[in-house]
């Protein structure tokens, strides 16, 4: 990002102040934090913000005439609202003031970094826009182009999603009876055979047959849900549970079931936690699907050698990895894999037995735990995915 950007907070609640300016400068952001709205808007004045952490209810000038003169001194300012519980209507009444968002008190920092991070992203994409066209038409034109592109992308969403709904059921029936065929074709086949060597190698044939037809409607089952999985975490739909945990008993638990595949593989697997890691706040559920994901990407890609997890404490983080010995990763697709649908006209010259969406729900689900997913790699060498996910991350004020 070059420069740090400046990150304005003006809250009249110093625990607020203290622990937002902590979070954000660990956040690699740099901050200024005001209590009043008066004085946010002098600061704004004289300085440049790439971004405001804005409290509703403030004595004196509140958040709501604090909003409209920031917004009068730049329109394009991404602004946050932090409100208190109960206040969603004047809450929706700042967004159409052009507030970006708004975030309820007590604030969870994660949810803050993903939507901070968002505000920015959108208003710089706003910004360059506008700096493309000459003239004001042509940015106008543009703007509305891109407004259009976003709409679309949002149309494509809504419909891959309702399609894969409605391909769930008939996908559980197509798997359903070929099941059922399978287990009566196999009691069948003593009675029909009779031992005629030539009926047998036919039922076989329908057998295997079946058998595709099975593990192929899995796959594309599987697919659904991946589907389903990622847009309502794009939407921000997906249900979340957080709760303090361990990350030693989640990575034990993922690790674990993955013990017979690397042996059925004749790989080596070992799994190293530090001991005495601090807790960290949480969705179980969604950090074992990562480490899942993670796992079954490196089963898939490795051959030989074999697979290490680690787990550690490194100041105020918690660094999960996982290194294989396997077919590796070329440079130029370090970042393509975290994309959706990334192998989709990919030059490999095996087919892909996955559709592409593991990294990019893991990438997704890191984020909202306020980390980051990152990948080391060389073609022939092997592969390191970590984890690097902040320690004590909702705050209670
Ligand atoms: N450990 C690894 N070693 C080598 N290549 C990997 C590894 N992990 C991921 N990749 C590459 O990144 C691509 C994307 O991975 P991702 O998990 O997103 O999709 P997938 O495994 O192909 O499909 P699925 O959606 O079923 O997970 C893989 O197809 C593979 O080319
Ligand atoms: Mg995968």
């Amino acid at each position: 990002m070059g420069e740090m950007m400046n990150v304005l907070v003006v809250d009249d609640d110093e625990m607020v102040r203290y622990v937002l300016t902590e979070k954000l400068i660990e956040s690699g952001f740099s901050v200024t934090a005001t209590n009043n709205g008066r004085s946010a808007v002098d600061l704004f004045r004289d300085t440049a913000f790439g971004a405001v952490l804005l409290d509703l209810k403030m004595p004196g000038m509140d958040g709501i005439e604090t909003l409209k003169e920031l917004r009068k001194q730049d329109p394009d300012i991404p602004v946050i609202m932090v409100t208190a519980f109960g206040d969603i209507a004047t809450a929706v009444e700042t967004i159409k003031l052009g507030a970006y968002d708004f975030v309820e008190k007590p604030p969870q920092i994660s949810r803050i970094m993903v939507t901070l991070r968002r505000a920015i992203e959108k208003a710089t994409l706003e910004r360059t826009v506008r700096s493309l066209g000459k003239s004001a038409e042509e940015s106008a034109a543009l703007k509305k182009a891109y407004e259009k592109l976003k709409e679309l992308d949002q149309v494509k969403a809504t419909f891959l999603s309702s399609i894969s709904h409605e391909l769930r059921t008939p996908l559980t029936s197509i798997i359903g009876y070929a099941e059922i065929s399978r287990k009566k074709l196999m009691k069948l086949i003593p009675a029909i055979t009779d031992g005629d060597h030539k009926i047998t190698k036919e039922i076989q044939q329908v057998k295997n047959n079946l058998e595709v037809l099975i593990s192929e409607s899995e796959r594309l089952a599987g697919l659904v849900e991946s589907i389903l999985d990622l847009t309502a975490l794009e939407a921000g739909k997906a249900e979340w549970r957080w709760e303090p945990l361990s990350l030693r008993e989640v990575v034990e638990f993922a690790t674990t079931e993955f013990v017979p595949t690397f042996r059925g593989k004749g790989l080596e697997f070992a799994v190293e936690i530090e001991d005495d890691l601090p807790f960290i706040t949480g969705d179980r559920y969604r950090l074992f699907q990562v480490i899942k994901q993670l796992l079954s990407n490196a089963a898939a890609f490795t051959d030989q050698g074999g697979v290490t997890c680690s787990v550690k404490k490194v100041e105020n983080e918690i660094i999960f990895s996982i290194s294989d010995t396997g077919k590796g990763i070329l440079a130029s697709r370090h970042r393509a894999i975290f994309e959706k649908f990334s192998q989709i006209g990919d030059e490999l010259t095996d087919k892909p037995k996955g559709v592409g969406l593991g990294l990019p729900i893991c990438r997704l689900i890191v984020g909202y735990h306020g980390g980051r997913i990152t990948v080391e790699s060389e073609p022939g060498k092997g592969s390191v995915f970590t984890i690097v996910l902040p320690i004590g991350e909702s705050m209670e004020v």
